[in-house]
């Protein structure tokens, strides 16, 4: 269909109103502006100066003609306030018994935490024909939830709670963005949002981790629960070093020094990651230290060890 062409995907109960709204309002502004601007040209043209046109009918005042170009407008305008008013309520009004879910924003990525606990970065997993409630706030500066496909967005800000709802219609994988400037990775500050059936989304939030995969062993498992795979996968938007193949060998670090990446290096890189940055990275990772515990972390070791280059896309 053509609008495919002009608007982003749509997949929300309130999208096709917001679009509704949009063509209409759109079309209306039109339509005006080329009557007014044929009419004008057209007038111009034929009382110009010199032109023989008839101009007996001139009549300085026309009570009807000025009444209904008064009283039109002034109607039109009262429907679009009302319409887009309904709409604008529908849009902020949260309805009873929505599905929670908390957002942090942080700079460069988004955590966001269901309501049984599970954790993601980046991604956001939520069951399809169920009113879904983001209460979101953000540990630096302003940021902005922007899901296109929804027609939702809503600024997070530091020190208080902003919320947004939606209920997603239709399964399948949609953009979430950053839409408020916040600094260098601003840009990189993007994300999905998967809409899942219903009995999917409860095997997912029943899975231990966020892969779907039932023969993982358990440092896999912590690595995918963890989200260290948004970041380390390698891929060109990675924010963070690849991991795969790097175990035992020589790294450069912001400092200029080298080190050589062992245990004892991914430990304090996961519990304290400003610590020895790897050159040309922004010191973007979360401190894992309550997060993971000393056993889950030899765990993780033992997965970073076992990573192979080849692994680097997944
Ligand atoms: Cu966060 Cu832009």
């Amino acid at each position: 269909m053509f609008e495919n062409y002009l608007m982003p995907e749509s997949a929300s109960t309130i999208a096709p109103r917001v679009d509704a709204l949009i063509w209409v309002l759109t079309g209306m502004s039109a339509f005006f502006f080329f009557a007014v601007v044929a009419a004008l040209a057209f007038l111009a043209i034929k009382y110009r100066k010199g032109s023989d046109a008839n101009r007996d009918l001139a009549h300085p005042d026309n009570d009807a003609l000025e009444i209904t170009w008064t009283v039109l407008p002034t109607i039109l305008a009262v429907v679009m306030f009302v319409v887009s008013t309904a709409i604008f309520l529908q849009y902020r009004q949260i309805p009873e018994g929505a599905s929670e879910i908390y957002v942090t924003g942080k700079q460069w990525m988004w955590k966001l935490q269901h309501p049984s606990g599970k954790r993601e970065i980046n991604s956001l997993h939520v069951p399809v024909g169920v009113p879904i409630k983001l209460t979101m706030t953000s540990e630096d500066v302003l940021h902005s939830f922007f899901v296109p496909a929804f027609r939702v967005k809503q600024d997070v800000l530091p020190g208080r709670y902003t919320t947004l709802w939606f209920e997603a219609t239709k399964p399948g994988t949609y953009h979430l963005f950053c839409t408020e400037y916040c600094g260098t990775d601003h840009s990189r500050m993007i994300g999905s949002v998967t809409v899942l059936e219903q009995a999917d989304y409860q095997r997912w939030l029943e899975s231990d981790d966020s892969v779907m995969a039932s023969n993982l062993t358990p440092g896999e498992a912590l690595y995918a629960k963890h989200g260290c795979v948004t970041c380390h996968d390698g891929g060109d938007a990675a924010r963070g070093p690849m991991l795969a193949g790097k175990y035992g060998t020589e790294e450069t670090l912001n400092s200029g020094e080298t080190i050589i990446i062992d245990d004892e290096y991914i430990r304090e890189s996961i519990y304290n990651p400003q610590a020895k940055l790897v050159a040309g990275y922004a010191p973007l990772m979360p401190v894992f230290k309550n997060l993971i515990n000393e056993e889950e972390l030899f765990l993780l070791i033992e997965h970073i060890k076992s990573m192979e280059d080849t692994e680097a896309s997944n």
